[in-house]
């Protein structure tokens, strides 16, 4: 099996999760390919792969549009591909029910708008780099943070991804089979 990983970061959480996936994909034998969505050449061949992942941050409660607009445009190909959508959030660190709902719709209308139907979903916390943000960004998730009871040490990065479940998506995307070449049953996130 080959794999393409799609993805798109901000500031860099998504991409070490899909360099994380990729190097499992890789080591389990496919051949894999891990790409930023912004430096895909304009014409791409996605009917290429058998498996394709997209994995995208949530900012101001929506995924990349980027990424939409990518999963859109090869939606009738990914039909007939196995496929994956992993999303990274602050939400997924505080695990509040409120946060959960709000991914859940987030990740729901990723799905919902690019018509995509993946084989599997996950979602993962991602990370708050605040010496990589601006002064009001830095300022803003600061606040942020502290109402949640969590770290405001803005002088280092802090990462709250939960490598062991990555791993667990790696090898479960590791274990998909061959496309059939059927449209894929529906999913619910
Ligand atoms: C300006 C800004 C807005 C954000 N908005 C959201 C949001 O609406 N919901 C959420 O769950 N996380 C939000 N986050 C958290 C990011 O999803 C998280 O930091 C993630 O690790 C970023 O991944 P990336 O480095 O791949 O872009 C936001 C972060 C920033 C800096």
């Amino acid at each position: 099996m080959n794999a393409l990983i799609v993805y798109a970061s901000r500031k860099g959480q998504t991409r070490k999760i899909a360099a994380r996936l990729g190097d499992m994909l890789e080591a389990a034998g496919h051949d894999v390919r891990v790409v930023d969505v912004l430096e895909l050449p304009a014409r791409f061949d996605v009917a290429a792969w058998d498996l394709v992942v997209v994995g995208s941050s949530v900012k101001f409660g929506r995924h990349s549009g980027a990424l939409e607009e990518f999963v859109r445009a090869h939606r009738d190909i990914l039909a007939h591909r196995r496929t994956a959508f992993f999303s990274v959030s602050g939400a997924a660190i505080s695990k509040t029910p409120e946060a959960e709902k709000d991914l859940a719709e987030q990740i729901e209308a990723f799905c919902r708008d690019t018509g995509c139907r993946p084989d599997r979903v996950a979602s993962f916390a991602g990370a708050v780099p605040y010496t990589r943000y601006d002064p009001i960004t830095r300022y803003v998730i600061k606040r942020m943070q502290k109402k949640a009871g969590r770290s405001t040490d803005t002088s280092r990065d802090h990462e709250y991804t939960d490598w062991a479940a990555v791993e667990e998506f790696g090898r479960e995307l590791a274990g998909l089979h061959r496309p059939t070449g059927k449209p894929l049953a529906p999913v619910t996130p």
